[in-house]
């Protein structure tokens, strides 16, 4: 980046006031925060290339030679179960020159290049290269993709593209006993799907961890269920956000519910968030995970999905339908909400009470740590 504009300065100087202010003196972030292209680019190079970025469930791939491909920041990645039944997020991109190498999701033993046909394996070992022979410089045992550093959390594959980032399980210790009787782990994938909205992924990741908005923006589908006045913010100790969501009393039960809930954990949805880009609702019958990838400063890519109880006969169609009318409800709130952020007329506001918006500053606070104007960024001079 040549020059940094004074708007994303005004951003990061933002963010680090937020970390000496309490939640009740804490305001909502500068418009341009959620609309800033140049604000994107750093939240790329300094968040998403080098912290524990989440792509989805480990069982998505349950078979050796299962495979999605997906992308995040501008990255093309390859996710595969080898036949050692190792789970490896590859570059999805030809040694060759360049092409993208695999489409789509399956199951596949070889990936070819649809350009000139090199082919790799599982791993991302080049195995074969059309009329190479005789090519001097070439040696197809020193040709692979690059594999990226990958972690699995809690049923959670993550990974990490710069290959620095220190290991993830320690820092999130502090949210374990909160998730712990809700069996997260174990839970069995149902489905995963791919969508794009347009809007700035960190509003998404708020909206999804507040719960002011709740009976309002879904008063059919969520009021009945996790009414506002019932939202119990947890604190946060700067890695996750959380807080519980719970029933009205007047719900019925959602079991079958996993065998060490707490009558307390089977009244409530345990919400959390891992920094950056992982939301999840943990019901007692089905767990709830939105991944998110920004794709520009107004559009997020979302692979989202629903894992049920090994115990239950997975996710059913009326659970599923639930979860797409209450996607659309906060879609289109979203998308409004992008569109009005684009005005230069807008004055920051205080924040509603903590129970219901506590962890839009937490959120805000694990921002300041990466992009803080106190935050030296290395490197961002030749990063344009
Ligand atoms: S770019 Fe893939 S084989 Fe040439
Ligand atoms: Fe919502």
């Amino acid at each position: 980046m040549e020059k940094m504009t004074t708007k994303v300065n005004e951003i990061r100087d933002a963010l680090h006031k937020v970390t000496s202010l309490s939640f009740d003196e804490a305001t909502v972030m500068p418009a341009s925060y959620y609309t800033s292209d140049d604000f994107m680019r750093l939240e790329s190079e300094f968040i998403f290339h080098r912290d524990w970025v989440c792509l989805g469930r480990v069982d998505e791939l349950k078979n050796p030679g299962d495979f999605y491909t997906t992308e995040l920041v501008g990255e093309q990645l390859l996710v595969t179960r080898g036949n050692d039944n190792v789970i490896r997020v590859l570059s999805n991109v030809c040694r060759h020159r360049g092409n993208t190498v695999a489409f789509g999701s399956g199951r596949k033993s070889r990936f070819s290049c649809r350009y000139h046909a090199w082919t790799y394996d599982l791993t991302g070992q080049l195995v074969g290269a059309p009329r190479m022979e005789n090519v001097k410089a070439f040696d197809r045992s020193k040709v692979a993709l690059p594999s990226f550093k990958t972690e699995v959390w809690e049923g959670f594959l993550f990974v990490n593209m710069s290959g620095n980032a220190v290991p993830l399980a320690p820092r999130l210790e502090k949210l374990l006993p909160y998730i712990k009787n809700y069996d997260v782990a174990d839970r069995v994938h149902g489905f995963t799907e791919e969508v794009t909205w347009k809007t700035n992924w960190k509003c998404l990741a708020e909206n999804f961890m507040e719960g002011y908005h709740l009976d309002i923006t879904h008063p059919k589908t969520l009021k009945p269920l996790t009414p506002t006045g019932l939202c119990e913010y947890v604190p946060s100790d700067g890695n996750f956000n959380a807080y519980y969501s719970y029933y009205d009393p007047s719900y019925p039960e959602r079991g079958p519910f996993p065998p060490n809930l707490t009558d307390k954990e089977k009244r409530c949805s345990f919400m959390f968030g891992v920094f950056p880009n992982l939301v999840v609702a943990a019901a007692p019958n089905v767990l709830i995970f939105l991944c998110l990838s920004p794709n520009t400063a107004n559009s997020v890519n979302i692979r989202w999905g629903m894992s049920a109880l090994p115990q239950s006969d997975g996710i059913t169609a009326e659970q599923h339908d639930f979860m797409d009318q209450v996607n659309a409800e906060d879609k289109s709130k979203l998308e409004t909400m992008q569109q009005g952020l684009q005005s230069r007329y807008i004055e920051s506001s205080p924040f509603c009470i903590e129970d219901l918006e506590g962890t839009i500053v937490d959120m805000y606070r694990f921002m300041a740590t990466r992009l803080g104007s106190d935050v030296v960024l290395d490197g961002a001079e030749d990063k344009g």
